[in-house]
């Protein structure tokens, strides 16, 4: 259990200000508004009369946005729904369509460090990773459930786990002997995988990208983040932005290739040809910020028929 309020130290927020240059009077949807650390830098900006519809699956990271959001200011609401889901909450909202959108992706530091979350190698727990309790794969299903040669896949795929077949062999050999339930049981398992080669994994521990595949894959959390850059565009006022913060690689390539493809069809702009990155103070103050990337694209005038 984390003890005393939860925490997380939110990326990139000058610039996401900066770049979305949000006013009086707007509405803003935050797709991960997590425990409301950028709902707090931009609610201020539109208001008075601006809108904030701020969505989280994550039950826990709601009640702390709550809690954070409701002693400083008015204007927001938050609902505990997918990103993906966000036409239905707008439709409940009486919401048409929305000024800028904001996604900051990947897991909460809150969630990181719960341990009965099942995020971390470094913490003993339950074998979790789903940011949406109420869902039913966990990643303890995938482990113990999926052919060793679909778990060699997913590493690889997912996080570019260089030792991948192996891994899986090992995981496999561990899981005939009894079900891997544990976050330091299969943090154990990957790194016997890397002994019985004579590797270390390199400078991260060997089961960082082992972690961050199953994580992506029991939150289908590729597969949402297209789903969302699919549905914008309909949602998006002329001139409105969407932001969108990404850790890893593949998400990344993701939104650089929804805006270079919204871009050739004339149907956005973009503003950041290359991804805006953390300057030293920020890497050093907060490190998880090292790794976030942040691209932000305006929706263009819809041609008049
Ligand atoms: C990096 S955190 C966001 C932090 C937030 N910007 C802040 O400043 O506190 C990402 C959040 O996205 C949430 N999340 C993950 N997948 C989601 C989904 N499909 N729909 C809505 N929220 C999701 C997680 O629960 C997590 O709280």
């Amino acid at each position: 259990m984390v003890s005393g309020p939860p925490e997380h130290q939110p990326v990139l927020v000058d610039h996401v200000l900066r770049l979305l240059n949000p006013q009086p009077g707007q509405v803003i949807l935050d797709g991960t508004v997590g425990l409301g650390g950028h709902a707090l830098a931009l609610l201020p900006r539109i208001q008075p009369g601006g809108r904030y519809i701020g969505l989280d699956v994550d039950e826990a990271m709601l009640r702390g946005a709550r809690d954070r959001l409701g002693e400083t200011a008015e204007g927001w609401t938050l609902y505990q729904a997918s990103y993906t889901a966000f036409p239905e909450v707008l439709a409940a909202a009486g919401v048409q369509a929305v000024d800028h959108v904001l996604l900051d992706l990947g897991v909460n530091s809150a969630q990181l460090e719960d341990g009965e979350r099942g995020f971390s190698f470094e913490r003993d727990g339950p074998l979790d990773m789903r940011y949406d309790r109420s869902q039913e794969v966990r990643a303890l299903d995938l482990v113990n459930r999926l052919p060793e040669r679909e778990l060699a896949d997913l590493f690889y795929h997912n996080a570019q786990e260089g030792n991948s077949r192996k891994v899986a062999r090992r995981i496999c050999q561990v899981r005939h002997a009894g079900r891997i339930t544990t976050t330091l049981a299969l943090a154990r398992a990957v790194e016997s995988a890397y002994a019985a080669r004579g590797r270390s994994g390199g400078k991260i521990h060997p089961a960082t990208r082992v972690f961050m595949a199953l994580r992506i894959a029991v939150n289908r959390e590729l597969e949402n983040v297209r789903e969302f850059l699919r549905l914008v565009p309909a949602y998006l006022r002329e001139g409105g932005k969407v932001a969108v913060i990404s850790f890893h690689s593949l998400e990344d390539r993701i939104v650089k290739q929804f805006m270079r493809a919204a871009k050739a069809e004339g149907t956005f702009e973009e503003l950041t040809s290359r991804p805006v990155i953390a300057d030293a103070a920020e890497r050093a103050a907060n490190p998880r910020s090292r790794s976030a990337k942040l691209r932000v694209a305006a929706r263009l005038p819809r041609p008049t028929e």
